[in-house]
């Protein structure tokens, strides 16, 4: 096999990119990234060298003795973007390319003063999974084709930059006025995991290992919000083995980040709306932090086996909330990712070939692939494998597992080979292969049953009879316990129902946002206008596309809250990132006209 992802032009017949060594300078006035990558390869090669680009103007291609190497672009492809195809004369060791990315980099969103908390600078940040690496440097765009990095960093004084990376120091810019941040990333990762953020940022230590970044009025409120991080690490450590990147920082972004978090190695990367004040929504950080085993340290081999990264990091999220908080918790956990797992499977109804949890996509974009389906689907067939086997025979399964594979990057057929080497005989009584190939949820997926969820989903499902919960009920419940009872009330609710929901509730006040916009998506769902201006505010604010797709939607139902929505989107969307955009624009599309 010599091209081993639909997606790159990686070939690994080709010589193999080992260590990249970046030079940027960040352009805040021309929203340009303006640089040279050296790309050192793992042994002297030569002939056709392919790298993956995307809007990129490349300037120059040189060998490390200065010798101009031939290069060429080649066609742009829907979705893949560009092939650069050099030529590399005998025994090349290095290849310095000198280029620029777009202003329209969609792994870059460069924020104006106004979209930032401080307000008083410009923000950039990096975005690269699945395929955008591409966007911002040349490289051969494929998990399979690891590199370690180093990076210079060039910023204008006021701001900080932070990679993916372990930082090296500074030094102050070649150009006036400006900084030069160093960074040193010794292991090697997937392409996707190379990240970056410049804006006005403090940090705060949380443990010897760990410390959040953020804006400076954010960073307290962050530092509060995730000071539980070192004992989930501990806990994490216990379950899969040893923390393997040296540190643990996490960077609290603007508002308009387009996921919950981003994995983003030595430096995850997390939306403001996880700051609820009360801690209420650590468990994105669990399965941030647990993707440093599941996704970082074995990482799919290509978008098809996505759910390899992420169905287990789900797994490993809830043995992680298990571990802290207890079963009846990771219960809960369970029961919301099922909500999320039903409404994607009706939303695929009509592109079953989406629900098999190994892929085929070639010709498609793994944005528009991507759902909740491989990370409960995927956990869903751990758990199962976990029942099958015991957990004690599992949790040794895992742990070897991460030991055989780590730092590579692996097909679902690799996992299921070592999967029938080390428990033989389960993955046929699991039916694994039912789950990995076929559409759809197979007969056999477990099911999470507490009495405290058996009480909530019982009382929401009573709403229509008239059944509510009483004051005491209603104050004895987390937030997460609310949140599983919001999701059970019915899409549409009357006005007598949304105004007892309010006066009980207080919803529309919460500052947990799962909170805040299931409540919202039932009350804009249900024409319930006193929530409109709060509907405006976060759809104005917030591009987490978790929020942003429920939410339009249930604008769409009625013919005033399709108008409403069209207006909202024409004033907010220059301010979405160009992922939640696409997404907003495919729900609006849909509407009746
Ligand atoms: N790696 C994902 C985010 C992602 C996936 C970005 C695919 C681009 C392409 C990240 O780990 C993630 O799953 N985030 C979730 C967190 C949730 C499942 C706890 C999110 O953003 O909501
Ligand atoms: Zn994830």
């Amino acid at each position: 096999m010599s091209h081993p992802d639909p997606h790159s032009c990686f070939d690994d017949a080709q010589p193999r990119a080992r260590h990249l060594r970046l030079e940027l300078f960040v352009d805040f006035d021309r929203h340009v990234i303006d640089g040279s990558v050296t790309l050192e390869l793992a042994a002297a090669g030569s002939g056709s060298f392919d790298l993956d680009t995307k809007g990129l103007t490349i300037r120059s291609a040189t060998t490390g003795d200065g010798v101009a190497i031939p290069f060429a672009l080649g066609d742009e492809k829907p979705i893949l973007g560009q092939r650069l195809r050099l030529e590399l004369p005998a025994k090349t060791r290095e290849v310095r390319i000198q280029y620029e990315t777009s202003p329209e980099a969609v792994a870059l969103q460069w924020l104006s003063p106004a979209q930032t908390e401080g307000k008083r600078h410009p923000f950039l940040f990096s975005q690269c999974q699945a395929i955008h690496a591409r966007t911002v440097v040349p490289v051969q765009d494929s998990p399979r084709a690891r590199v370690s990095y180093r990076a210079e960093v060039t910023v204008p004084e006021a701001l900080s930059a932070v990679m993916s990376a372990g930082p090296a120091g500074t030094r102050k810019g070649k150009r006036p006025g400006t900084r030069t941040f160093l960074f040193e990333m010794p292991q090697p990762i997937p392409p996707y995991l190379l990240a970056l953020a410049v804006g006005e940022l403090e940090s705060r230590d949380l443990s010897p290992r760990s410390r959040v970044w953020g804006e400076p009025g954010t960073v307290d409120r962050a530092a509060w919000e995730f000071a539980e991080i070192e004992p989930m690490i501990a806990k994490a450590e216990s379950l899969f083995g040893p923390y393997d990147w040296d540190r643990y920082d996490m960077l609290v972004l603007p508002p308009s980040f387009p996921y919950g978090g981003m994995e983003n190695p030595r430096m995850t990367f997390l939306t403001p709306t996880l700051l609820a004040g009360d801690r209420s929504l650590v468990d994105v950080v669990a399965h941030e932090l647990a993707h440093s085993w599941t996704g970082n340290l074995i990482t799919n081999a290509n978008a098809d086996h996505f759910w390899l990264n992420e169905g287990s990091t789900v797994y490993a999220e809830r043995r992680i909330t298990e571990a802290i908080h207890g079963e009846g918790a990771a219960v809960l956990g369970w029961a919301i990712g099922q909500k999320a797992l039903d409404a994607e499977l009706e939303r695929f109804a009509d592109q079953p070939q989406l629900t098999r949890l190994r892929m085929e996509l070639a010709g498609v974009d793994p944005d528009d692939a991507f759902s909740s389906i491989p990370y409960e689907k995927g956990s869903r067939l751990l758990a199962l494998i976990e029942r099958t086997a015991g957990r004690e025979r599992f949790d040794r399964f895992l742990r070897d597992y991460i030991a055989a594979f780590r730092f590579t990057s692996i097909t679902s057929e690799e996992w299921l080979a070592f999967l029938n080497e080390k428990l033989p005989g389960v993955a046929a009584e699991a039916r694994v292969e039912e789950w990995l190939y076929q559409p759809g949820m197979p007969s056999n997926a477990p099911v999470f049953r507490s009495t405290s969820l058996e009480s909530i989903t019982l009382l929401a499902e009573g709403w229509e009879a008239g059944e509510r919960p009483s004051p005491g009920q209603i104050a004895a419940w987390t937030p997460t316990e609310l949140l599983i009872y919001l999701q059970h009330l019915p899409r549409q609710i009357d006005r007598a129902g949304c105004d007892w929901l309010e006066g009980a509730l207080h919803l529309t006040g919460r500052g947990n946002y799962e909170l805040l916009v299931e409540w919202l998506t039932i009350a804009a769902g249900s024409d319930y206008e006193p929530v409109f201006p709060k509907v405006r505010e976060v759809l104005t604010r917030v591009g987490r596309m978790k929020y942003l797709r429920p939410l339009y939607t249930a604008l769409g139902r009625q013919a005033r809250t399709r108008a409403l929505a069209q207006e909202i989107f024409a004033a907010a969307s220059a301010g979405y990132h160009a992922l939640s955009r696409r997404v907003v624009e495919g729900v609006l599309a849909k509407y009746p006209q």
